[in-house]
């Protein structure tokens, strides 16, 4: 159990249950639950309870909690809480910055490759698969043969399981084109599309909570970090803590890219944003040049 939530259940805190239910999610997970969460916090947890047949709200908390004998129940609560929405090349402007900032990676003499990715709080993988798509085309394009690797994380053991079969259905790809179809997909069944196999084996899936994970293959250098939609559920200042561990993951001359005003009026010490305005994106300071400093 975390050690502020563990604290407050044992010094019989004045706080109630269902705020150290959120205290516990913020802590662990850095979701804060806003007042429009609660409601589906509390359909929930009344939910499982009724599952369980269990009638002590008390035993329920402190049982799930404990980071052993609570584990699966904890872990399914997550899955059940999380806004996990996405898509396809959901936000295509940064898809088409991921194109460009790959053409002129790859071409420049002292990049040595592979070329490594990182989609951070990918969900079900269709952002992992879009990045890898992105880069296959990028560096084919560029005339470079495509060595690259991508490693899509995110806390959701479901989304993650999901990922991993890389099995969707044409709802979710309205963004995806006919020649991008025709390359990438094999069609599975009645609107349903397995990203082919070539691909797939490009793409690692972990399970992973950003603020505790210490996985080695998270611990290597990237040269491109892409987190969107996740940090909007975090308080800001937690952002920043998160954006300065990220970037020491970041390979020299690398990039990091986020989603539209997740980081506003700040940026990471010796990095800059770069162009165009509807991307999020931030290079080292002595990369700059290459593009164009807003
Ligand atoms: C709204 S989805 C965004 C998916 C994708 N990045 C996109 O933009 O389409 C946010 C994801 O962040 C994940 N997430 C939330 N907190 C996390 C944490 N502490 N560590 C890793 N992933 C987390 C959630 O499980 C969820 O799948």
């Amino acid at each position: 159990m975390a050690v502020k939530v563990q604290q407050a259940i044992l010094q019989n805190s004045e706080m109630g249950y269902f705020d150290i239910w959120k205290a516990a999610i913020e802590e662990r997970t850095g979701v804060q639950i806003t007042a429009d969460r609660e409601r589906a916090l509390a359909i929930l947890l009344n939910r499982r309870m009724a599952e369980l047949d269990l009638l002590d709200a008390g035993e329920y908390l402190t049982e799930t909690l404990d980071v052993t004998r609570g584990a699966q129940e904890w872990s399914g609560l997550v899955d059940s809480l999380l806004v996990k929405e996405t898509s396809f090349f959901r936000h295509r402007p940064s898809f088409d910055f991921v194109a460009q900032w790959v053409k002129e990676t790859v071409t420049d003499e002292q990049f040595v490759g592979p070329l490594w990715v990182w989609s951070l709080g990918c969900s079900t993988g269709e952002e992992a698969y879009s990045l890898a798509i992105t880069v296959e085309r990028a560096m084919r394009e560029a005339g470079r043969e495509p060595r690259f690797g991508i490693v899509g994380t995110d806390i959701s053991r479901e989304a993650i399981f999901q990922a991993r079969r890389g099995i969707y259905r044409t709802s979710k790809m309205s963004a995806v084109d006919e020649s991008t179809y025709a390359h990438y997909f094999d069609q599975v069944g009645k609107q349903l599309w397995r990203v082919k196999a070539d691909l797939r084996r490009r793409v690692c899936f972990l399970t992973s909570n950003i603020l505790t994970d210490k996985s080695p293959l998270i611990r290597r250098k990237m040269h491109l970090i892409y987190c969107q939609n996740m940090l909007i559920y975090f308080r800001r200042w937690k952002r920043r803590e998160l954006v300065n561990q990220l970037i020491e993951h970041l390979d020299n001359r690398s990039c990091l890219m986020l989603g539209l005003g997740e980081l506003s009026n700040w940026t990471p010490e010796g990095f800059a944003r770069v162009a165009p305005r509807a991307v999020q994106a931030y290079t080292q300071i002595e990369t700059v040049e290459q593009g164009e400093a807003l």
